[in-house]
């Protein structure tokens, strides 16, 4: 059996292939179940003892050398092959999945469109809050009853603040109105801005209640503002989210930085979308009964004060709209705690 022939042919064939199909007829040929190694293999018990130690060697390495070259071919095709070959034109694609924005990010953004669809220019303010501007810029002072309105997180202050810094404590923002008096220290009225911002409130969570949630704070600062402009825009921009589906009422309150102060209420009114809403309790709720989603009032004369305004030239209102609660009305959605629990189920809704 002359295996060095076999070698030298079956390398000089397998050297120009370039196609699948060449090869598999070369491994049909040199390696399959009647090439002529194979007879040989089948013929091998027949042999007299010393020839099959001898024979039986080379066609091992024979079998090895051929294996070897076929394997080294095969991947050197793949790597070769232009990814076109593969492409099945005829074959389904593949869906794509694309990703959904939040049901907050929706519902803010929805807001600040129509905010600013009637002016209002948007700014935004930090989350990390001095006590100055959360609290007593805002005459909420530190034996203020007020105070406790508002469960504070407060951060660890440095045990060794650098040199020239003040070791004042700072808190996570309880509400968007620091940017009251942020903007107002930097800004001259007339003006109107509105503060999209993440609060946070050390409280117990319930479906209700959740110790981080959005605000929408308004500031609308000019020499005759007045409540009836803000019931007006208010109107305006709740009609513009709610699609005229909702009632408004207006009822005294209290705020240290405002006077007077006043909370808003709504209430669905369309049958139809009360329809649609039934079996959702947060939102049957809104059905029967009045929802509260801000506080506002007029800006007390004493915040214009404390950045330096002449007081008895400028009136302001402000408020404070409360995202989630929108959100849940809107989109019938009777846990506040699914907004900040991750759930794909929940997110794939909107
Ligand atoms: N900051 C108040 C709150 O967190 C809401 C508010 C804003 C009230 C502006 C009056 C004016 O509840």
């Amino acid at each position: 059996m002359e295996f060095n022939q076999i070698k030298i042919e079956a390398e000089k064939e397998i050297s120009p292939i370039i196609g699948q199909k060449d090869l598999e007829n070369w491994r049909v040929k040199y390696l399959g179940r009647k090439s002529e190694l194979s007879l040989f293999f089948n013929s091998f018990k027949n042999l007299p003892f010393l020839l099959r130690k001898k024979q039986g060697n080379k066609a091992n390495q024979t079998r090895q050398f051929l294996l070897s070259l076929y394997q080294q071919k095969k991947t050197d095709l793949e790597k070769n092959q232009p990814d076109f070959e593969f492409f099945d034109l005829t074959r389904p694609g593949e869906k794509i999945k694309k990703g959904h924005l939040h049901p907050l990010t929706l519902v803010l953004r929805e807001i600040t469109h129509s905010f600013e669809k009637i002016g209002f220019e948007i700014v935004e303010g930090p989350e990390i809050e001095t006590e100055y501007y959360n609290f007593d810029a805002l005459r909420i002072s530190e034996n203020h009853p007020a105070r406790d309105m508002w469960d504070t997180f407060w951060l660890k202050p440095k045990t060794n603040p650098p040199a020239g810094e003040k070791k004042f404590p700072l808190l996570l923002q309880t509400h968007t109105s620091p940017m009251q008096i942020r903007y107002m220290e930097k800004h001259q009225p007339p003006f109107r801005i509105i503060v999209p911002g993440k609060c946070f409130r050390f409280e117990a969570t319930d479906n209700h209640h959740e110790f981080q949630f959005h605000q929408v704070e308004g500031l609308m600062v000019g020499e005759n503002i007045n409540l009836a402009n803000f019931k007006f825009i208010i109107r305006e921009v709740i009609e513009d989210i709610f699609k005229h589906q909702v009632e408004l009422r207006f009822r005294p309150s209290y705020f240290p930085f405002v006077t007077p102060g006043l909370e808003v209420d709504i209430k669905i009114k369309s049958r139809s979308t009360r329809a649609r809403l039934a079996q959702r309790s947060w939102a049957a709720k809104a059905n029967n009964e009045w929802l509260e989603i801000m506080g506002a009032g007029m800006v007390h004369p004493q915040l214009f004060k404390n950045v330096g305004y002449e007081a008895n030239r400028w009136q302001g209102f402000a408020f404070g709209l409360g995202v989630e609660r929108i959100a849940m009305i809107k989109y019938g959605i009777d846990d506040i705690r699914l907004f900040f629990g991750s759930d794909i189920r929940f997110l794939e809704q909107f």
